[in-house]
């Protein structure tokens, strides 16, 4: 607890939102109700199928759910199961982190619900083989994260939405459907499957890029051009029906205008009426006016800094008095607009729990009264000057990668050097990982995604700051936090330097450095791929980087030559049936990052390529693996 006196040193900080998780209970609601309308009420519920409110759809493994690490439903599959009711997409799409929805091969029916647009993280939807019908709304060329859409063998008609502007499609099946219209101008040298055979759609094939042929195209008897054996009409004819509609649609446009400036004309009258009226009556209305606003104003400013508050505490707004001049300069402020002071009492008040100590330092989490939290690290025993550290700062802090926590604030004196973050209340990987409520449900795919994130945090990083020689020079898995959005961040930038005496950069006992000491300068980046190699170990194997005698990296190298490869991997991995191939590709990864020579060992940018190469692949593959 003495340590608390460190706090002392300055007198105003920041304060942060604190965000709490949606309730889970809030996602199976909207699951069952989904369920209800999906199955027109009378699906017969096998006991073993779940979906009921009695039990979890993660822990409980209901049928068709896939859970992420930290129980996000990220998939919903509902295949082949004859349901016949109606899609509840505003019931689905309160599931945040769903990422591959499928109902195919049902029997359900109604139109797609323009509210499907509001599943935002959508890459994978199958809708195909129902009994759909309506135009799609406009609104699904919003999801502009999907990869793969199948639409085919329902009834839909109407035009397609401008699908041509997701550019990430890589699959798009429409066939055996009544939709008509031209097709959009799909970025075709990104897509991979492309079929629209069996639909009404008319005009111009558009330009194919030479990837697919006309057995995309079948039975559209008003489509014409390459590579279609009907040519397409001299332009003049059609070009004379659109000018028809044309002109339509400006009489349309006048007539909307007429109608807006016959409104606007009503409405001035009408507020004329109003004002007399008000008159009238104006004395007893002025007090309650003034109050609307003084509150507007109070949620306008705590909004502003990012504060949550509990009811209206007048506090908020005054100014923090009490002797800010002297020690504030100490304090370096580096994110303005997420702050707000904070008084030097309020400060000192707030219960500060140590989070973990090590050789170089310690990770304070600070609590305040209205349970806003930072975390503040304490480095020890660094001999940087004041100026140096300063800079240091200031450069990382110029550079913002999303999977990289930036600091809020520091502090720097001969003895103390503290650095401020916003606290992540859902820990660090190596939580997840290693830690008592370990998770079961820490799969494959969200392995693959935090180190294929992590890859281009670092290799951003190394990118900007390598004319600075800043490298991150502790990189650890309890280095990176998850954040409120599940997505891993690094911390702790930069705020290590090793020197060439020193034969561990790392602290907390995990020293994988001292196995390979390197010589400083440029190959402090090369560190830094190889303590993220060692992250991609403990990605594979589930196993602590290091306990009592057991290196990890050495037992990696030890299995493999042994080529007992398949016994590296977490049990859990190989028990849910994660693809063989791929962990083998991001194990040789991780291996190359590991190599003892730092020159051998390749740049964090080629790890991050090659982590993406592998993501791709496995992103690719889920379609199959369904
Ligand atoms: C497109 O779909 C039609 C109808 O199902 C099928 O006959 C055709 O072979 C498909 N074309 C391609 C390229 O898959």
């Amino acid at each position: 607890m003495d340590e608390i006196h460190i706090w002392v040193l300055s007198i105003s900080l920041i304060l942060l939102l604190h965000t709490t998780n949606s309730a889970d209970e809030a996602e199976k609601q909207a699951l069952l109700n989904f369920y209800q309308r999906l199955s027109n009420g009378t699906h017969p519920i096998d006991p073993d199928f779940g979906w009921n409110a009695s039990s979890d759809p993660c822990s409980d493994r209901w049928n068709g759910i896939t859970c992420n690490s930290g129980s996000f439903i990220k998939k919903v599959a509902l295949e082949g199961l004859s349901f016949n009711g109606i899609l509840d997409a505003n019931s689905i799409c309160t599931l945040n982190s769903l990422t591959v929805f499928s109902i195919q091969n049902n029997s359900i029916h109604g139109e797609i619900p323009t509210e499907l647009a509001n599943c935002k993280q959508l890459t994978h939807l199958y809708v195909n083989d129902n009994r759909f019908s309506g135009s799609l709304p406009p609104s699904l060329s919003r999801l502009n994260n999907l990869k793969r859409l199948f639409l085919s063998s329902n009834s839909f008609s109407g035009e397609l939405p401008d699908f041509a502007r997701i550019s990430g499609l890589v699959t798009f099946l429409a066939q055996n459907n009544q939709f008509r219209g031209e097709i959009p101008a799909f970025d075709f040298s990104n897509l991979q499957q492309f079929n629209v055979s069996f639909n009404n759609f008319s005009g111009p094939v558009p330009e194919l890029n030479g990837r697919f042929n006309d057995t995309s195209l079948l039975g559209n008897p008003s489509l014409c051009g390459k590579p279609l054996p009907k040519a397409c009409p001299p332009s003049s004819p059609p070009m004379k029906q659109r000018s028809k509609s044309r002109s339509v649609e400006r009489i349309l446009m006048y007539l909307g205008y007429i109608l807006l400036a016959l409104v606007f004309f009503s409405f001035i009258v009408y507020r004329i009426i109003r004002r007399k009226k008000k008159r009238e009556s104006k004395s007893n209305n002025s007090k309650t006016k003034k109050e609307v606003v003084t509150e507007s104003k109070t949620k306008a400013s705590s909004e502003y800094s990012g504060y949550k508050t509990g009811g209206s505490r007048s506090e908020f707004s005054i100014p923090s008095s009490t002797g800010s001049g002297v020690v504030s300069s100490a304090l370096v402020i580096l994110s303005k607009s997420k702050m707000r002071d904070l008084t030097f009492e309020e400060l000192l008040k707030a219960p500060a729990e140590l989070l973990g100590r090590g050789r170089y330092g310690s990770l304070y989490k600070v609590t305040f009264e209205d349970e806003t939290t930072l975390a503040v690290k304490r480095i020890k025993d660094w001999t940087i000057s004041s100026g140096d550290f300063r800079r240091r700062m200031e450069k990382v802090d110029k550079v913002r990668h999303p999977n990289v926590l930036p600091a809020m604030a520091f502090y720097c004196s001969k003895q103390e050097k503290l650095v401020v973050y916003e606290y992540q209340q859902n820990g660090s990987l190596f939580n997840f990982l290693h830690g008592t409520q370990s998770e079961k449900n820490f799969d494959w795919g969200s392995r693959l995604s935090v180190a294929a994130s992590l890859g281009e945090g670092l290799a951003f990083m190394h990118k900007e700051l390598y004319e600075d020689g800043i490298s991150h020079g502790n990189l650890k898995s309890s280095n990176i936090l998850i954040n409120n959005s599940i997505e891993p961040c690094i911390s702790e930038y930069g705020l290590m330097v090793i020197d060439n005496k020193a034969i561990s950069s790392v602290d907390h006992g995990n020293s994988y450095n001292a196995i390979c000491p390197s010589p400083g300068g440029p190959s402090l980046f090369k560190d830094d791929v190889y303590n993220f190699g060692v992250i991609l170990l403990e990605l594979l194997t589930g196993k602590l980087v290091q306990t009592n005698g057991f290196d990890l990296a050495t037992w990696v190298h030890s299995v493999v030559r042994e080529e007992w490869t398949v016994e590296v991997f977490d049990k859990a991995l190989i028990a849910e049936g994660a693809n063989e191939e791929r962990m083998v590709n991001l194990l040789q990864v991780a291996l190359k990052c590991i190599d003892p020579s730092p020159e051998a060992r390749p740049s964090s940018q080629q790890v991050a390529n090659m982590i993406s190469i592998i993501k791709e692949d496995d992103d690719r593959s889920i379609v199959s693996e369904t």
